[in-house]
């Protein structure tokens, strides 16, 4: 099974109301356990790299892990997260990346569609499909004064002027989730708006909307990496419901990060309270790996639903 783009997984996913989970990677370690896992289960997978990641791995490392993911018995996109110029995306084209995000989301709608309408010619001349994001999708919300019903989310009136002026072929949407482990401010209930969520499909019908920030944080990870020494707040993240909810809409992709590296983070801390005689590292690399393949499986069987879904 070649790596491929997202357009065929997107269009399986829509038709068969179910979510494909973006996992973020920061290493080779961290990418060998997000396929192994999509193995395992028969799912169709993406694999993100911010460019955090990109300049942590090396990028003189990508086309290697490129001819590796090539070798995958199931459809693996390759792909640039939050690419922030359009100089990286185009350098992540180049490199083999299978779909880039641009995320203009900063600047304002038409700058936005310019930026974002650069980077979709180049990738599209190279067979590369883009992704880019429309409203704000950030930490805990503040105190924003806003001025109508949408506030800082994404409008639903503007999906399909950006969809077609830059002609992307994903778009992020701001519906309440927010990036890292604090999504909400503490003793308060997680809320998605789902209002303009289904708003945004009914005005790009069939159009794949991905989300952002979907961490769950489950309150086992974190009391485990606590347990062993970690000194993380408590936190709130997306209740997988809800995600579950999201991926029988329009949500064909579902991004994840924070719970990761929880996970990744706890199983390591873990081996290294266990052995403490063992100054072998890949006994803790291992553990790491295991906990964030376990973690991707779940994910992949009970959340997304896209477990037996490659073909
Ligand atoms: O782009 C990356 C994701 O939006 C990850 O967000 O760390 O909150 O899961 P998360
Ligand atoms: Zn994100």
């Amino acid at each position: 099974m070649p790596l491929v783009t997202t357009k065929e997984m997107f269009k399986k996913a829509y038709e068969g109301k179910y979510a494909i989970g973006a996992f973020n990677a920061n290493n080779v370690d961290t990418i060998k356990a997000i396929l192994a896992a999509a193995e395992e289960v028969k799912s169709p997978v993406i694999i993100a790299l911010s460019s955090g990641a990109l300049s942590f791995v090396g990028e003189e490392y990508i086309p290697g892990v490129v001819e590796v993911l090539k070798k995958a018995t199931v459809p693996v996109a390759l792909h640039l997260d939050h690419g922030k110029k359009v100089e990286l995306c185009k350098r992540c084209v180049d490199l083999g990346f299978t779909s880039v995000m641009i995320d203009a989301s900063s600047e304002e709608f038409n700058k936005n569609i310019e930026i974002t309408k650069e980077v979709v010619d180049y990738a599209h001349a190279h067979g590369v499909v883009v992704e880019s994001e429309l409203g704000a999708i950030a930490g805990i919300e503040e105190d924003v004064q806003v001025d109508d019903k949408y506030g800082h989310f994404t409008h639903p009136d503007d999906v399909v002027e950006f969809a077609t002026k830059t002609g992307i072929d994903s778009l992020a949407i701001a519906i309440g989730t927010a990036h890292g482990a604090y999504k909400f401010k503490p003793g308060t209930k997680p809320q998605l708006r789902f209002d303009i969520l289904e708003e945004c499909e009914q005005k790009l019908p069939g159009f794949p909307l991905v989300l952002h920030g979907s961490s769950s944080v489950p309150k086992s990870s974190l009391d485990l990496l606590n347990q062993y020494g970690g000194k993380m707040p408590e936190a709130i993240g997306i209740p997988e419901p809800m995600l579950n909810e999201a991926s029988k809409h329009a949500v064909c992709k579902i991004n994840v990060g924070t719970d990761l590296q929880v996970a990744y983070t706890g199983a390591v801390r873990k081996s290294l309270a266990e052995h403490p005689e063992n100054p072998d590292m890949r006994k803790f690399s291992q553990a790491g790996m295991d906990a964030i393949k376990a973690l991707v499986e779940d994910k992949m069987k009970n959340v997304f639903c896209s477990a037996g879904k490659a073909e």
